[in-house]
């Protein structure tokens, strides 16, 4: 009973906003985009980007302690679906570092970097939700391939140590 209200509350607002009527007078999605910039780039690597590829990579495999050796595959519905979300995450990541908030002033490389990330990513989400372990596996090695490469073109270079000039006094 509940869940059929819903979808009758649901469909009344698809009337309202969804229907294909003129839009004479009316500012469409497109014209009004105002992306709010919520995190700088090293910032959108940090707590984003990183973090959600680590747990991917930790998905797959595995390690070798004093106990001996471990499979790191998910063992419950929650951690497949993590491993899932995770690579979902990063492939949206390519396609919003495609926007011009991310972009601008880069070349045109970095759009097949970041479209590269979109498409691996989507195979990653697959291995992920076919529960594939050997998929996950390869797909995660290709998907650090794609970060390495953006960042050989993208990342600031350290300042290089100058021996002559950089001797503690
Ligand atoms: C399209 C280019 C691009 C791709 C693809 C990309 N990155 Fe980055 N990444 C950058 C840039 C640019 C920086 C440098 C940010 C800065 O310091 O200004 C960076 C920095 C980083 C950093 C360092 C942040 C710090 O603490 O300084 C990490 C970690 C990182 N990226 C992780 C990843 C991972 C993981 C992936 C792949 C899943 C990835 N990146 C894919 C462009 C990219």
């Amino acid at each position: 009973m509940v869940k059929r209200s819903l979808i009758i509350v649901a469909s009344a607002a698809c009337l309202a906003s969804c229907g294909g009527q003129s839009n004479a007078g009316k500012e469409t999605a497109a014209e009004a985009i105002t992306h709010v910039k919520a995190h700088g780039i090293k910032e959108l690597m940090q707590q984003v980007m990183e973090p959600q590829a680590q747990l991917f990579w930790h998905s797959a495999g595995t390690i070798t302690d004093e106990t001996g050796e471990h499979d790191l595959s998910p063992t419950t519905d929650e951690g497949w679906q993590a491993t899932r979300s995770a690579a979902a995450t990063v492939t949206e990541m390519g396609n919003l570092m495609m926007t011009p908030q991310y972009a601008e002033g880069r070349g045109k490389d970095w759009l097949q970097f970041s479209k590269s990330l979109v498409e691996i990513g989507m195979k990653a989400e697959k291995a992920a939700a076919d529960r594939n372990s050997d998929a996950i596996f390869e797909t995660g090695g290709i998907m650090y391939r794609v970060c390495s490469s953006c960042h050989l073109v993208y990342m600031p270079k350290e300042p290089t140590p100058d021996a002559a000039t950089n001797k503690p006094a």
